[in-house]
């Protein structure tokens, strides 16, 4: 779906963990773009079930929400990746915490 225009310098990669699965990507994309250039077309799924993914890519639309770190609904397309980082793909509604 998505290819690196021709003739720029290959970047340097870093590892993220994406659901349990070690995901290598260049490290000066947002983790949108990472993910879509790393197959995850659709990275979390809304209350009905339905695959949402990231659509603006500027932090307008929020269909790019993941977890991030056990943060939860992190806008994407707003960060950078970097090493390490662990990502869960939300998977329809959470369930309600207790206080
Ligand atoms: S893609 Fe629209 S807010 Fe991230």
């Amino acid at each position: 779906m998505f290819k690196p225009l021709d003739g720029l310098a290959p970047k340097p990669k870093v590892e993220l963990d994406v659901d349990g699965t070690t995901v290598t990507v260049a490290q000066d994309r947002t983790l949108a773009i990472a993910l879509l250039e790393a197959g995850y077309h659709a990275t979390r799924r809304n209350h009905r079930g339905e695959p949402c993914a990231p659509y603006c890519l500027m932090g307008v639309c929020f269909e790019c929400l993941v977890q991030v770190d056990g943060v939860d609904n992190v806008q994407s397309c707003q960060v950078r990746v970097r090493a390490g980082m662990k990502v869960c793909l939300p998977q329809g509604p959470r369930a309600v915490k207790e206080r």
